[in-house]
């Protein structure tokens, strides 16, 4: 989307990702965005204030007490600002932002700018869910903030989590939404299925898969920072779902189809990523089932669980809730994909190999509805949540 004309103020905080909003001045200045850069006093520890210069053909304003500066810095970038954009936003820049510091110079222009704002946070993981930052994020939320990210995978510290900075391009494209109201699922209620279910055995037994929950959590990030209220249902898993969705817990498939049921009158859309099992043990033993003498054998009775998509296909008059289903194999994943598209009657299926996709962050998916099949490029499950995304909001349209 172009940004042609507009004056974008970028903010650069005092992060290790502060190298990556060299990246987005590029990419603003490509759509044709007028840019300046502000950057906080320990922004200019980790990149050289010339690069900036150089690349917007303005020195960045680095400090409020340079006496060089005409008049009141702050007051006079706000006045020039269409929207600031912030990258990194650190956890104590948040924290700064959502208490009304303005105590540098970028702080300083947030706390005076009435135009759009945009954070694209990136911190430790650890930091991103700590209570503080959650309530300073909720509270700039509330504000009126937008956030682009941040995206799970490795970090600097070499962990791995939520709190990477998103792409140039998506922080751009949340720029643009905010500017020119392109959000593409303001007002939409989006119900997410995330992660396994879990079906006892017994009381420590239970039959589960190797789901992680990593592509439904990075499609609920996604569609909340593009407008979505986020409703997530998830089977239990050790990753964290992102902060701002509204999250039910459930074990079973039973509890997870009564779950979606529960909320399915209010959506627009449910995405079914969950891997919900196929069956469950005919009856859970009240206690712990006992090795017995000298079998070598045993078997457990199984029964087969609902289908939770294909009932929700079933009972769909018209063409709402918008109905979007996962399908994860071995082999054969577009040819069983296509087949699933319309025996569970929904409007498309997202196809990836089990090989590519489990457990991981990076995944290759082919979306697959009633014109075809569209190979998607391999990249991060955030990016293939991107293009899930913009294929639901045209159906929404
Ligand atoms: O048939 P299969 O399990 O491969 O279909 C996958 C899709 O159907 C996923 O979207 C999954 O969440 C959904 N599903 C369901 N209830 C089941 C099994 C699968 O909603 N019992």
């Amino acid at each position: 989307m172009s940004l042609e004309g507009k004056h974008v103020l970028v903010g650069v905080g005092g992060g290790i990702a502060a190298y990556k909003a060299v990246l987005l001045v590029r990419e603003l200045g490509r759509r044709r965005a007028l840019v300046k850069v502000a950057m906080t006093p320990s922004a200019t520890r980790f990149v050289g204030a010339s690069t900036f210069g150089g690349i917007t053909g303005t020195p960045p304003v680095t400090d409020l007490w340079d006496p060089s500066y005409p008049g009141e810095v702050h007051v006079e970038l706000a006045a020039w600002t269409d929207a600031i954009v912030v990258a990194p936003a650190t956890a104590n820049l948040l924290a700064r932002a959502a208490a009304g510091m303005a105590d540098d110079a970028l702080l300083a222009t947030l706390s005076c700018a009435e135009c759009p704002v945009v954070y694209a946070p990136a911190m430790h993981e650890r930091m991103w869910l700590s209570p503080p930052t959650v309530r300073n994020v909720e509270r700039l939320r509330e504000d009126g903030a937008r956030f682009a990210g941040p995206l799970r995978g490795p970090l600097a510290s070499g962990e791995e989590g939520w709190g990477r900075l998103a792409e140039p391009e998506e922080i751009a494209d949340t720029v643009a939404a905010a500017l020119v109201g392109g959000d593409q699922l303001a007002g939409k209620t989006l119900v997410i299925s995330v992660g396994p279910t879990l079906e006892d055995i017994d009381p420590v037994r239970f039959i589960s898969n190797r789901s992680s929950g990593r592509m439904g959590f990075a499609l609920a990030s996604v569609a909340r920072d593009r407008g979505a209220r986020v409703v997530v249902v998830m089977g239990p898993t050790s990753v964290q779902p992102p902060p701002g969705v509204e999250v039910h817990a459930v074990r079973s498939a039973r509890e997870m189809q009564q779950a979606v049921n529960d909320v399915a009158d209010d959506a627009d859309a449910i995405i079914m990523t969950a891997a919900v099992a196929d069956y469950r043990p005919a009856e859970m033993a009240e206690q712990k089932i006992k090795k017995t003498g000298n079998k070598d054998h045993m078997s457990i009775e199984l029964v087969k669980n609902p289908d939770i998509l294909a009932g929700l296909g079933a009972a769909r008059k018209g063409t709402r809730p918008a109905l979007v289903g996962f399908a994860m194999e071995t082999h054969d994943v577009v040819a069983y994909a296509r087949r699933k598209l319309t025996q569970k009657k929904v409007d498309f299926m997202v196809a990836n190999e089990a090989s590519v996709g489990f457990g991981r962050d990076d995944t290759q998916v082919t979306i697959v509805d009633h014109d075809g099949d569209h190979p998607q490029p391999p990249g991060s499950k955030m990016a293939a949540a991107g293009a899930v995304l913009d294929r639901l909001a045209k159906l929404l349209a």
